[in-house]
């Protein structure tokens, strides 16, 4: 079997569900897309209370399609992940749980319009950069499923940059609004790639596998590198006094990320992730005459015309 398996990967072929796998690369996978689904549902919390909130009709539709977009990548998630042999119910009972993850950038506030912003322009960015690869990974469902969402995510990015750039050329409120916004999300953001290279219990056998195609380090610097001149664009300052261009090495030198802060986030430690959890759980609970609904609706016996 697993020379098969072998033999697909590396050619750079897909595996597809009913191929034979290593049990080993099955759970990896069910982990990863989980998590990354969980994330895109979580996801919705930030930025779905700024919702009835948004300062005009067109600020509000686009925040609404960007909301409405994450349930959306949160479905595709969960529907690649069962392809693989596990329901839904028991991945969301996990997540519910806490013995499955979502990403740490959802536990940070919104306290402002500008995070908004800050959100579309450095969550969703780092989330392209991370994803695009993820395009070309190994499991042909999880690839195929994160064509549209990087598309969409790119929309995403977009709409917070534009929103950015509005407020930053606005009033020295709004300006500082922004600036205060990005000070805030630019260094969870980088951690949003996932501990250094040197800590990834997981980095080296998903490479192998070509489930991940760069290290978390890698796609962290080419996120540094993105985000430097788009900086300069929008005349807002990155937080790091320590960001520099290094000619020899091509790239920019930054400052060292605050890991303790993101142990304690994964730990549960961080600003909001019991208010997020509570808030899931009971919207899980409220829902579930809709799940039945949609169950009974699905399995009813179908009228005769005639009848
Ligand atoms: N938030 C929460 N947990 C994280 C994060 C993070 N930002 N980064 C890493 N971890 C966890 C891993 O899940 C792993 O946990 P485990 O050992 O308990 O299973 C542990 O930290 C060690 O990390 P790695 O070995 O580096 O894990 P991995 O190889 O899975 O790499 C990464 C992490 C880069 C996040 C990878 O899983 C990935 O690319 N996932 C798909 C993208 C994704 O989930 N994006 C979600 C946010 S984007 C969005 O929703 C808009």
């Amino acid at each position: 079997m697993s020379g098969i398996f072998q033999e697909v990967i590396d050619a750079d072929e897909r595996i597809e569900p009913r191929d034979d796998m290593p049990d080993a690369y099955r759970k990896t996978l069910i982990r990863q897309i989980a998590q990354h689904a969980h994330s895109e549902i979580i996801g919705m919390q930030p930025e779905g209370s700024w919702i009835t909130r948004a300062p005009s009709l067109k600020r509000k539709a686009i925040l609404l399609a960007k909301v409405q977009d994450e349930a959306g990548h949160g479905l595709y998630l969960y529907s690649a992940a069962e392809t693989l042999g596990v329901h839904r119910d028991e991945l969301l009972d996990a997540l519910h749980e806490g013995r499955q993850r979502y990403s740490s950038i959802f536990n940070y506030p919104t306290p402002t319009w500008a995070d908004m912003g800050a959100i579309g322009w450095l969550v969703d960015g780092a989330a392209i950069v991370n994803q695009v690869p993820l395009c070309r990974c190994s499991y042909g469902p999880y690839a195929r499923a994160m064509v549209r969402i990087c598309k969409e995510e790119s929309f995403h990015q977009r709409q917070g940059y534009e929103l950015l750039y509005t407020l930053a050329h606005g009033t020295p409120a709004q300006k500082r609004m922004a600036q205060d916004a990005v000070d805030r999300w630019y260094w969870p953001s980088l951690m949003m790639f996932g501990p250094p290279d040197t800590e990834s219990t997981h980095s080296a056998q998903s490479m192998a596998w070509k489930i991940k195609r760069h290290s978390n380090d890698e796609l962290r610097q080419r996120f540094i590198d993105m985000l430097v001149p788009q900086a300069e664009i929008l005349g807002l300052t990155l937080p790091d006094p320590d960001l520099s261009w290094n000619p020899s090495r091509g790239h920019y030198d930054h400052g060292e990320i605050d890991w303790s802060e993101f142990k304690r986030v994964l730990a549960g430690d961080g600003p909001l992730n019991a208010e997020r959890m509570s808030h899931r759980r009971r919207a899980h609970e409220e829902g579930a005459w809709v799940r039945e609904a949609a169950t009974a609706y699905a399995t009813r016996p179908t009228l005769h015309p005639s009848t």
